[in-house]
C-alpha cells in the first residue's frame, strides 16, 4: 500500500453521499461483539452496524450457510425461477410471524425497498390513496420510503401524496401533556373523522419502537389501541420492525409487547445478519394484487436467503430473544445506576437490546445534541462503538448484537457513563468532532 490510512483512502475514494460518521472508525475485522480497528485495537460494538449484525460478526452458522449456498449456487434471483432457500425462508417467516389470513412473503434487499413496496402496493390494492405515519419515523433512504417518513434528515424530499403525519407517542415528551397517549389517540381519530379521511387511508405505518426518531418506547397498550382504531376504519396496520424486530426487543416480534398483530410486517437489517435481505409478510389480497409489480434482479437470491434462514434458526436455537431480554435489563439497570448522579441523563428506556439514553441540559428536559455527539466520540476513544439518534439528535442508541453477554453489558454501561462524564467535563472539543456529520 502507499502508506495512507484507510480513513485517508476512504476520504478520497468513497462518496460523502452515504457517510453518516460520528468518529474516525476504520474496521479491519470483527468477531462476536468485537470490532478490530486499523492498528489492532478492539472495540465493543454497541450498534451492530445500526442493528444489522444481529448475530455479531463472523458467526459460524452464518459462515457455513453462506459457504454452502455459494458452493452450489441455485441461481441468483427469484424473478424468473424459484429456489429452495427463498421458498424455505418465506415458509419459515409465515410460520414464525402470527397472522391468520391467507398470507404471502415478498423478499427484498433492504428496509427501504420493503417499505417502498408496501407504500406502493397498499394504496393500489385497497384503492385508498392516503397513508398515515409518525413524525420522526425513518422508513428508508429510497424516494418511495422517504416519501412516507417523518424524519428530519429527509426534509425537503417530496412526500407521498396525501401523507398524514402524526406525533409519535412519547411518554417523555408527551403530546397534549398526556403520557398515556389518550390525547394523541383522540387527535388521530379526529383526523380520521374529518371529511371522509378515514375511508381514504389505506394503511398506517408504525415502528413499535421509534428508533431513528429517538429510541422511543410507546406507552403500554398504545399501539394495540391504535390498531383497534385502524380496524374500525378499515385501515391496514404496517409494523416496520426493520431495526427492532427478530429477537432484539426481547421477544421474536416487537409488536408482541403490545398485544396486537399487524396486518403487514416489514423486516430487514438483522434478518440477514449483515447481508442484504428484507422481507414483508402480508395478506395475499395485497401481496398478490398484481404480477411483476415490485422486483429487483437479485431479490430472493439463494445466498442472502440462506443467510436469513441461518439467522432465524440461530435466534431460535440459541434463545437469543431471551438473551436480549435478560442482558437488555442488565444494561438498562447498570446504565441507570452508573449515571444516577448525572443531571444530564433525562431518560433511559428500551426493550431488550433496543435501548435509548436521552441526554439533556443539566436538570432540565432540554435536548443536548452537542453532549450526545461528544459522548459517542468519547465512547469510541474509550473502546465502545455507539451512535446517536433522535429528532433532537440527543439520544444515544444501543442496538448491540443479540449475543451480548452480561459482562459486556456491564463494561458497556461503565464506558457510557464515563463517556458522558468526560464529554460533560469538556474532554472532547468542538474540533474533535467537526469533521463528522452525525445526523
Ligand atoms: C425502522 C427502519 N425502517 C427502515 C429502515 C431502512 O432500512 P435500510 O437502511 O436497510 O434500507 C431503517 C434504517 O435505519 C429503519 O431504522
Amino acid at each position: 500500500m502507499d502508506g495512507r490510512t484507510l480513513q485517508e483512502r476512504d476520504r478520497q475514494a468513497l462518496s460523502a453521499l452515504q457517510k453518516l460518521r460520528f468518529f474516525p472508525l476504520s474496521v479491519t475485522a470483527g468477531a462476536g461483539c468485537m470490532l478490530v480497528e486499523e492498528g489492532g485495537r478492539q472495540l465493543l460494538d454497541l450498534s451492530a452496524a445500526w442493528g444489522a449484525a444481529s448475530l455479531g460478526y463472523a458467526h459460524p452458522a452464518l459462515n457455513l450457510a453462506v459457504a454452502e449456498a455459494m458452493a452450489s449456487q441455485a441461481g441468483a434471483s427469484i424473478l424468473s425461477s424459484t429456489n429452495a432457500p427463498a421458498v424455505e425462508l418465506a415458509e419459515k417467516l409465515l410460520d414464525l410471524v402470527p397472522g391468520s389470513d391467507d398470507r404471502r412473503v415478498w423478499l427484498g434487499h433492504s428496509g427501504s425497498d420493503a417499505n417502498e413496496m408496501v407504500a406502493r402496493a397498499v394504496p393500489e390494492a385497497t384503492r385508498r390513496p392516503r397513508i398515515m405515519a409518525f413524525s420522526g419515523a425513518y422508513h428508508g433512504g429510497t424516494l418511495g420510503s422517504m416519501s412516507i417518513s417523518g424524519h428530519f434528515a429527509q426534509e425537503g424530499v417530496e412526500k407521498h401524496r396525501g401523507l398524514i403525519l402524526v406525533p409519535y407517542p412519547d411518554p417523555y415528551r408527551p403530546f397534549g401533556d398526556d403520557p398515556g397517549g389518550g390525547a394523541l389517540l383522540a387527535h388521530i381519530e379526529h383526523l380520521l373523522q374529518a371529511e371522509g379521511t378515514g375511508e381514504e387511508v389505506g394503511c398506517f405505518f408504525m415502528e413499535p419502537i421509534q428508533s431513528d426518531g429517538g429510541m422511543i418506547v410507546p406507552p403500554p397498550g398504545f399501539l394495540s389501541r391504535l390498531s383497534d382504531l385502524c380496524r374500525r376504519y378499515g385501515i391496514l396496520t404496517v409494523c416496520d420492525e426493520v431495526k427492532v424486530g427478530l429477537g432484539r426487543p426481547g421477544r421474536l416480534n416487537c409488536f408482541e409487547h403490545e398485544d396486537f398483530t399487524p396486518d403487514i410486517l416489514v423486516l430487514g437489517k438483522g434478518l440477514g445478519g449483515g447481508l442484504p435481505i428484507s422481507a414483508v409478510a402480508g395478506p395475499s389480497r395485497i401481496m398478490d394484487h398484481a404480477r411483476a409489480y415490485s422486483m429487483q434482479t437479485l431479490h430472493g437470491n439463494p445466498i442472502c436467503a440462506s443467510a436469513a434462514l441461518a439467522v432465524l434458526s440461530t435466534i431460535e436455537a440459541d434463545g437469543l430473544a431471551g438473551n436480549a431480554d435478560t442482558v437488555g435489563r442488565v444494561l438498562i439497570e447498570e446504565i441507570m445506576r452508573a449515571t444516577s448522579s448525572t443531571e444530564c441523563v433525562g431518560d433511559v428506556r428500551g426493550r431488550g437490546l433496543a435501548i435509548g439514553v436521552e441526554l439533556v441540559k443539566d436538570g432540565t428536559s432540554e435536548p443536548n445534541p452537542d453532549l450526545a455527539r461528544k459522548t459517542v466520540f468519547r465512547a469510541w476513544q474509550l473502546g465502545a462503538v455507539l451512535y446517536s439518534v433522535g429528532m433532537h439528535s440527543n439520544v444515544l442508541e444501543l442496538t448491540p448484537p443479540l449475543i451480548l453477554t452480561e459482562s459486556q453489558a456491564k463494561f458497556a454501561a461503565e464506558t457510557i457513563a464515563q463517556a458522558i462524564k468526560d464529554a460533560h467535563m469538556g474532554l472532547v472539543g468542538d474540533d474533535d468532532i467537526s469533521d463528522f456529520t452525525g445526523w
